[in-house]
Parts: structure tokens; sequence; C-alpha cells
């Protein structure tokens, strides 16, 4: 698995040094709003879990999966729920974690489904930005690496669902997409 691996951007360290960053700078952002932080299954799944034990307040976690049809490296416009937050987000200061913005379609459409359910606020935490792909007009409030305009897998990223688990994040050889 590690030998599909061009380059290592961010190592274990680097990744667990931006979390602990972002996460006191969310620590004094949130000290009195009890936040609703929402996971966007799946790749932001390991992220989220290790920033919110850098969340040194009161928090909540909730869930959602949405799905957009596109190829293996690329969303569609096109996104669906499938799975629902379990929690109301009404009167909520809300914080979506992501593992990545890209285009900004997935994050446009997230913010669009939210809107209509009276939250409190509506922030959003990335782990990676690329911002030379985007589309949409979404800015993270909070946000690990500007990473640049290449396909990366590993921490929660994947490529046809492999790759999750690689503790650093990383590029992946041309190859192995020549062999898929
Ligand atoms: P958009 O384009 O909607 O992308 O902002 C958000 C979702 O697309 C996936 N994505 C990637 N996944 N490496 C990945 O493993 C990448 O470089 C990459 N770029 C986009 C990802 O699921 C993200 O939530
Ligand atoms: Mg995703």
């Amino acid at each position: 698995m590690n030998n599909d691996i061009k380059e290592i951007l961010y190592s274990k360290e680097d990744i667990a040094a931006v979390t602990k960053k972002l996460g006191t700078q969310i620590t004094k952002d949130y000290a009195d709003k009890k936040p609703l932080v929402i996971c966007i299954l799946t790749g932001a799944v390991l992220f989220m879990t290790d920033l919110v034990r850098e969340i040194d307040t009161y928090c909540e976690i909730d869930f959602m999966d949405i799905s957009s049809y596109g190829d293996a490296t690329e969303s569609s416009g096109q996104v669906k729920i499938i799975k629902d937050l379990d929690k109301s987000v009404e009167g909520r200061h809300v914080l979506i974690v992501e593992d990545i913005i890209d285009t900004g379609r997935t994050l446009e459409k997230v913010m669009e489904l939210l809107s209509h359910r009276d939250a409190a606020s509506v922030k959003v935490c990335t782990l990676l930005d690329k911002p030379a792909r985007r589309e949409k007009v979404v800015t993270p409030d909070y946000a690990g690496f500007e990473v640049p305009n290449e396909f990366v897998v590993g921490y929660g990223l994947d490529y046809t669902g492999f790759y999750r688990n690689l503790p650093y994040v990383g590029i992946l050889k041309p190859e192995v997409y020549a062999e898929n």
C-alpha cells in the first residue's frame, strides 16, 4: 500500500500538530456555544475523531453521509443524503468537519441543506483545502493545509475505497490510476 504513494505531503506528526492548533482555536471560539460537530462521512471520520479530542469544551458529534455521483477522483454536483443527522440543528452552533474541499460542490450542497434548518450558526473546518479547483464560493472557516492540485489519499481520503487507513496524506503514483 505504501508503495503506491509517490510523495508524502503531510506526515502523521504534521497532521497531529495542525489538528491541535485547530482544536485550540475552536475551543476559544466555541467556549460558551456547545457546538454540534458534524462529520461528513466517510472521508472526514479520522480527522473528526482526532479533532474533537483537541476541543476542550462541551460539544456533541453527529454524522451525515452524502453521496455525490461522480468518478473515482471527482465529485459531481448531484448530491443525495444517504444518512441524515440524528440530532436537530435548530438553534445550534454547527461546525461541519470535512476531509477536503475541492470544487466545493459537496460543501455547497450541505450548506444549502442545513440553511433550511435554522441553525444559530454554521461554520466549516476542513483538514485540506484545494482552492486551485474551486468552482463554488465556499470558504472554510478553519483549514489545516492548503494542498496542491493533486489527487491525495490517506488519513480518511480514499481511492476506490482504499488508502483511508494510511496515517499520513500523500499523492498517489499515476500508474495506480492507469491500472484501474
Ligand atoms: P468537492 O469537489 O465536492 O469534493 O469539493 C469534496 C469531496 O470529493 C472528494 N475529493 C477527494 N478525495 N482525494 C480524495 O481522496 C482528493 O484529492 C479529493 N478531492 C476531492 C472527497 O470525498 C471530498 O469530500
Ligand atoms: Mg468526502
